[in-house]
């Protein structure tokens, strides 16, 4: 769609040129394009319907437009294929295309053209090389990504992990899109919980208002947890910790430093993850909206209307959004509260404010929201209601991007052995552990296995990143809406679709490259690049298939398109360096022959390390 692969292979010799008039889209798109031309050849016009071919025995390819074609023009299906296959040009790319069941056209790739479209992708050292020649969307947009946000009262537990590793990974990919992202960390900094926070953290350190930047609080949860139990048997300081919440709103200076201390705190424990995690956010919780909420109310108090008809109206005291098509069970109108009858504000009364800031302050044309499904029915009526109330512009596009739960091993929801939630920071260290056993040779490992040993600091440093990476590819490797079960054994796997398999491939390409005496960031590029073998052609087309998964990942927004391919990229290049079924690569001969090879082989070590880093994943060279 907007992504384009600057792969010039010129038409007419199979060759790659250079030069930007001679950018073109992925080979899907491009195939679209022909047959879009050859259906306006026959006086027709229509989708082209393009896709993958679902067997590789038909092709690579099949376009399934001449049904569609064939009713409109009322002639039989196959008639249609057949005439838009002799109107087709397009000799340069396929082999003439087959006609096969009631009329799918299939189309099959030529060597060469594949060939030159791998020949054209940069150098690492050229212009585009670190994006492999994609350029980016043709029209940049501003979009908001609300991610992680966890509530600043307690500590970060596994159910954060999903939010901010999917909410990451679509950021680097519209980022890499070359959109304007805001990663918004939508924090909970606000609300009843903290009065009582705060009036517990002035008791346990009073010191804490003349140096608030010193307060360390090492456990976020018990702390919690003694400030409840307190709250719930010591009336006086439940008095006090509503008062506490009273002067917070109101604005008072001296609660609000201690406030303020308590959420930094809060906040260098989740920078502590976000840092390890290498994802970058911006907090921007929900205090931040607080005097913009008094703004929602104003606009929204300014349309209220009488009688039981409107949009906006006062309801059981309540002010009220009624938004066409949501009732409740009984089939009344469900209405979403903005302001409670007590006076209070609440979830949505955020959230509206939140969309007006997005909305006209940062100027997003899209908002996504990264938050798990149960609360679809949220988004699904601040959505509605933003509609309504004409919030929001009609193009701007405003979608809830919900997941699954992560559940334990057994697939119930994730608890300690006491039933208490599991600190997503002890989550991350088990991972890391584990990796450490997966990747540090036992004692008696044969000497000559590995490449070399790794000493103490390096192991752990391996281990860390393969651990993190582990838990990152597991997870975004699933689909969205599914629940999956925590699995250190599975992800750490060595074999199928883990990131220690991925980071493997990826280290033993590189080690090819050493192996065979060469720089892959210096390969002479005026060779040509040979394909012959059947595993050849199959890997080639494999990586250029990368421009189409980027193309179908940043429209349908789900990593796990991701992690698919680069796991049949890392499939594709297993065989074709397969000693029976591939072919022979740091020893081949003649010398052109073994530099297109060694030339696959650097193009597959940087497609899979630019897909890992679109996934958050940081690839070793040697492990
Ligand atoms: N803090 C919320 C929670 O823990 C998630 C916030 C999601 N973002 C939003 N704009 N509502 O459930």
């Amino acid at each position: 769609m907007c992504l384009h692969h600057s792969c010039g292979a010129d038409p007419a010799i199979g060759r790659a040129t250079t030069g930007s008039e001679r950018r073109l889209n992925s080979i899907r798109n491009q195939i679209a394009q022909r047959v879009r031309e050859a259906t306006r050849r026959i006086g027709a016009e229509g989708d082209p319907l393009v896709r993958p071919a679902q067997d590789e025995k038909f092709g690579d390819y099949q376009s399934n437009c001449a049904m569609g074609l064939a009713k409109r023009l009322g002639k039989k299906p196959r008639d249609v294929a057949t005439a838009i296959v002799d109107a087709l040009e397009i000799e340069d790319m396929c082999e003439k295309p087959d006609i096969a069941g009631p009329g799918f056209i299939n189309f099959k790739l030529k060597p060469e053209y594949l060939a030159g479209c791998l020949e054209s992708i940069p150098a690492p050292s050229e212009a585009g090389g670190d994006r492999l020649g994609i350029s980016p969307a043709a029209n940049p947009q501003v979009i908001v990504l609300d991610i992680s946000s966890p509530n600043l009262a307690k500590e970060m537990h596994v159910g954060h992990l999903r939010s901010t590793v999917i909410g990451d990974c679509l950021a680097r990919v519209l980022e890499f899109e070359g959109h304007t992202v805001h990663r918004e960390n939508h924090v909970g900094d606000w609300g009843t919980q903290f009065g009582m926070l705060v009036a517990h953290l002035r008791r346990v350190d009073p010191d804490v208002v003349r140096h608030p930047e010193e307060l360390v609080i090492s456990d976020l949860e018990s702390f919690y947890v003694d400030a409840k139990s307190r709250f719930d048997t010591d009336d006086e300081f439940k008095t006090e910790s509503r008062e506490t919440v009273v002067a917070l709103q109101q604005g008072d200076e001296t609660t609000r430093r201690i406030w303020r201390a308590f959420c930094d705190e809060s906040l260098r424990h989740c920078h502590a993850i976000y840092d390890r995690l290498d994802v970058k956010l911006v907090d921007r919780g929900e205090s931040f909206y607080a005097d913009r909420m008094e703004d929602v109310i104003r606009r929204l108090e300014s349309m209220t209307t009488a009688g039981d008809k409107g949009l906006v109206r006062i309801s059981d005291g309540a002010l009220c959004v009624f938004m066409e098509g949501f009732k409740t069970r009984e089939g009344d109108p469900l209405p979403m509260i903005v302001r409670k009858s007590d006076g209070g504000y609440n979830y949505a009364t955020s959230d509206l404010a939140t969309i007006l800031h997005r909305v006209e302050e940062l100027g997003a044309s899209r908002i996504l929201y990264v938050v798990g499904i149960g609360q679809k029915q949220h988004f699904d009526m601040l959505f509605a209601a933003v509609r309504a109330l004409g919030w929001a512009k009609d193009d701007a596009s405003l979608l809830h991007i919900g997941f699954g739960n992560m559940l334990a091993a057994s697939g119930k929801p994730f608890k300690t052995r006491e039933g208490g939630t599991v600190k997503l920071k002890d989550l991350l260290d088990e991972a890391v552990q584990r990796a450490r056993e997966v990747v540090s040779p036992p004692d008696d490992d044969q000497p000559g296995e590995r490449d070399r040993q790794f000493d103490k600091a390096q192991v752990a440093q391996i281990a860390e990143t393969v651990g993190l990476a582990a838990m990152k590819y597991f997870d975004l490797s699933h689909s969205l809406s599914s629940d999956y079960k925590f699995d250190l054994g599975t992800m750490l796997s060595l074999e199928g679709n883990t990131a220690p398999y991925m980071l493997y491939a990826y280290a033993r390409i590189r080690s090819i490259g050493r192996k065979a005496g060469v720089e892959f960031d210096d390969l002479p590029r005026s060779e040509e690049i040979l394909l012959e073998h059947p595993a050849e052609i199959a890997l080639a087309k494999r990586l250029l298939q990368f421009a189409e998964v980027l193309d179908d990942l940043s429209r349908e927004l789900r990593p796990n398109v991701m992690t698919d391919y680069l796991y049949s990229l890392a499939k594709a290049f297993s065989r074709f360096y397969d000693k029976k079924l591939g072919v022979r690569v740091i020893d081949a001969s003649p010398e052109d022959v073994r530099l297109s090879r060694l030339h696959l082989c650097e193009l597959t070590a940087r497609t899979l390390k630019l897909g890992l880093s679109l996934l958050g994943i940081k690839t070793l060279e040697e492990m």
